[in-house]
């Protein structure tokens, strides 16, 4: 055991911890401190334990934003939804078709979301703010898992059938077989990026991660349990499901920014045939959420239909191939749901290559108007 008089025989390694791209533990050397001009995204050869001097300050005003926005599921009073869902009245069949097939895919979504992160993303990333704010995501990610199972446990759901959803319920399975490989290809433990080919392979991952997952495949779901909120139906759930916007908004947008510094730095990754591949990639995910769309509403409800949802997706396609700088994919389309907008696009969706995010405050502030 150590005690303080104690002199170390052998100095500590920290082989686990050294710098991407060296084996070696950082030397003591003064010619080896970072300088901001040499921290790259990716391949950097700077040392990742230093977190200043900044480089990348908007993912540092990312961190601070997100924890300024901290907030726990237990903090939601959920006696209403409870009474609501007990009482036979209280919901039609289809409302709370809604809500089992949200809750299906969402359980098991963010757990995907969150060992993308700590199991792919992170060791690839060489640049310590920006694992700073993957590192309070992967954190976000906990909370959103823990808020789903909250509503399970509250509500007195079925846990298997929700946490089976995704292996047992073909519009989730889908969506999670899109997903998953991507998970896989950068998880891979002799998965090392370093050439172009594994760097548009991690590039991909964070597109399909930030502007397909947490930018489209969630937005269905949203929308529709913060539609039930709206008619005070679910309003705890609604409550949760309005801070999980919240966070994924921010961390759809530090992704963007990710994803854009990247190819700034590495400008020949960006070729006309991977845009084209990533384009293809869009297209499947829109189709992919619309049949899911078409799953949870074989019927009108709530005011929504899966036709719609058509036009919302493609509107949210659209939007974030312009946030990378890809083609459109679809006609102009209007959004048919500008309530949303209010809620997310209009205040939080904005990044870095469009202007600072600057107006996120602790929750407490939400509100259905
Ligand atoms: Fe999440
Ligand atoms: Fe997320």
């Amino acid at each position: 055991m150590l005690n303080w008089e104690e002199t170390p025989t052998t100095p500590p390694t920290n082989n686990a911890i050294a710098t991407p791209g060296t084996t070696e533990a950082p030397s003591t050397n003064a010619s080896t401190r970072v300088r901001a001009s040499d921290k790259r995204i990716i391949n950097g050869q700077t040392d990742v334990n230093q977190l200043v001097p900044f480089k990348y300050k908007w993912a540092w005003e990312k961190y601070l934003a997100t924890c300024a926005n901290h907030w726990m599921p237990q903090e939601i009073n959920m006696s209403r939804d409870i009474a609501l869902w007990k009482n036979p009245n209280g919901l039609t069949d289809d409302e709370r078709r809604i809500v089992i097939r949200n809750l299906g895919f969402f359980t098991t979504a963010d757990s995907l979301a969150a060992n993308n992160i700590v199991l792919g993303t992170y060791r690839h990333i060489t640049a310590p703010e920006c694992r700073q704010f993957l590192l309070r995501q992967a954190f976000e990610e906990a909370i959103h898992t823990h808020a789903y199972q909250y509503i399970v446990e509250s509500l007195d759901l079925d846990e298997g059938e929700i946490f089976n959803a995704y292996n047992e319920v073909p519009s989730i399975r889908a969506k999670d077989e899109f997903l998953i490989p991507f998970i896989n290809a950068i998880a891979e433990p002799t998965f090392k990026t370093g050439t172009p080919e594994a760097d548009q392979t991690l590039l991909k991952s964070l597109i399909v991660f930030a502007c397909l997952m947490e930018g489209l495949f969630f937005y269905v779901g949203f929308t529709q349990i913060l539609a039930l909120g709206r008619q005070n139906k679910m309003t705890g759930a609604a409550e949760q499901y309005m801070y999980i916007l919240r966070d994924e908004s921010m961390h759809c947008n530090f992704g963007i920014d990710l994803i854009n510094t990247i190819k700034l730095e590495n400008p020949h990754l960006w070729t006309a045939s991977f845009r084209e591949e990533l384009r293809d990639l869009f297209r499947q995910a829109v189709d992919l959420e619309y049949a899911y769309a078409e799953d949870t509403m074989p019927r009108g409800v709530l005011g929504l239909n899966a036709s719609m949802f058509k036009a919302y997706l493609r509107f949210i396609a659209n939007r974030r191939c312009q946030q990378i700088g890809l083609e459109a994919l679809f006609a102009q389309e209007e959004n048919p749901f500008p309530w949303m907008a209010e809620m997310i696009d209009l205040k939080k969706e904005r990044n870095f290559f469009e202007t600072r995010v600057i107006e996120y405050q602790t929750g407490g502030a939400l509100s259905w108007e």
